[in-house]
């Protein structure tokens, strides 16, 4: 990671409905927040997780690295998606990280539901597994042509791809970051983007259970463009508590929480997921983040349900702004920029 300590690095989030890019530098006092733009995408160009238009796309970002004026090209981009990625946790004999670099083909084989010549592998050692001799580990594995289909775009706009993670681990190495790990606690990390959910769960800040579902705040637009015969457009300014003419904003509230509703009934069947699992019952805390945490009730109604403390995930928390970045820009953007940190942490913060 020599190469990107100077110059710094690009944190690009390619999601469906934003693309964020952060650039973030090492300094002496910790991490600095040199740049931070966030783009609108049109819906149609990146559709559950695939993108459909490619030339379009790449505009999309050449736009974003010129408007927020970044001039590094290491890039940490992410991956996501139940159909590109695995993650699980596995248990195998004990064994040096070397031993099992070489051997994690033949170790993640039969859990990985694809060709394993498909995938891109990797794998964490999480420590002693509770069977003797034998030690638990995290294996992921990408499938490469969805790894190709985003280092394409991000190629093609000019840009140097040096690390491919994915959503879920980037929301974890953000909450390491920025979070004081609490020993023993079950903290629930919760995107919900425009068109998908990913869960992290850490205990002890160390990885628990990970889970992926293909819905998300599109849910939102859609029942409002269905019961308000809104347009896309409108019902994206709805939702942002903007007024349309001839809508009450009442019957907005009555459609917005019906949708969330639906939302946090897939939140909690992952919950259902996690406890049947793994054992663990209690979340202690949920950390919400992604577009949809600025839903007007989101936040207090999944509380509610779930019966947990939901908290806003807040990724410059321990980072130092740099002078030139306007403050208010950064609250706005703030829940939906915390994949794109997380990445560009990754960059950086590997020592
Ligand atoms: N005030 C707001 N600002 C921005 N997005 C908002 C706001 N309120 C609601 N949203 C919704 O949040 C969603 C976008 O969130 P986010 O940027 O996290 O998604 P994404 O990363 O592009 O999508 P995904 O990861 O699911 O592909 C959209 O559905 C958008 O309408
Ligand atoms: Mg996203």
């Amino acid at each position: 990671m020599l190469l990107s300590r100077s110059k710094g690095i690009i944190g690009l989030d390619i999601g469906s409905r934003h693309i964020k890019a952060v650039q973030l530098k090492d300094v002496k006092d910790g991490y600095q927040l040199e740049r931070i733009s966030v783009a609108s995408l049109p819906p149609e160009l990146i559709v559950d997780g695939s993108i459909i238009d490619s030339p379009r796309v790449v505009e999309a970002i050449k736009g974003l690295i010129s408007d927020a004026a970044i001039k590094v090209k290491d890039t940490a981009i992410a991956i996501s998606g139940h159909s590109s990625v695995i993650i699980k946790k596995i248990s195998v004999s004990q064994m040096t990280e070397e031993e099992l670099n070489d051997s994690i083909k033949f170790e993640a084989e039969q859990y990985v539901p694809f060709d394993i010549e498909d995938v891109n592998l990797d794998f964490q050692i999480l420590g002693a597994a509770e069977e003797q001799n034998k030690m638990d580990v995290i294996i992921v594995a990408v499938k490469k042509d969805k790894i190709n289909e985003y280092v394409s775009v991000v190629k093609e706009s000019g840009l140097n791809p040096v690390i491919v993670d994915v959503d879920v681990f980037a929301l974890a190495n953000l909450y390491e970051i920025s979070y004081e790990v609490k020993p023993q606690e079950n903290i629930a990390l919760i995107n919900v983007g425009a068109s998908t959910i990913n869960m992290h769960i850490l205990n002890g800040g160390m990885s628990v259970f990970t889970r992926y579902s293909p819905v998300g705040s599109n849910m939102h637009t859609e029942a409002l463009q269905k019961q308000l015969a809104a347009s896309y457009n409108d019902a994206e300014k709805l939702k942002r508590g903007e007024s349309v003419e001839g809508v009450h904003m009442e019957d907005v509230a009555s459609v917005l929480n019906s949708a969330s509703e639906d939302i946090i009934a897939e939140i909690s069947r992952s919950f259902d997921y996690y406890r049947g699992a793994t054992n663990e019952k209690d979340i202690n805390e949920i950390i919400l983040s992604g577009g949809c945490a600025m839903v007007k009730d989101f936040a207090p109604l999944l509380a509610e349900r779930i019966g947990t403390e939901v908290k806003i995930m807040e990724p410059f928390k321990n980072i130092i702004i740099t002078e030139g970045v306007d403050k208010n820009y950064l609250k706005k953007v703030s829940p939906v920029a915390v994949v794109a940190m997380g990445l560009a942490l990754r960059g950086v913060g590997d020592r």
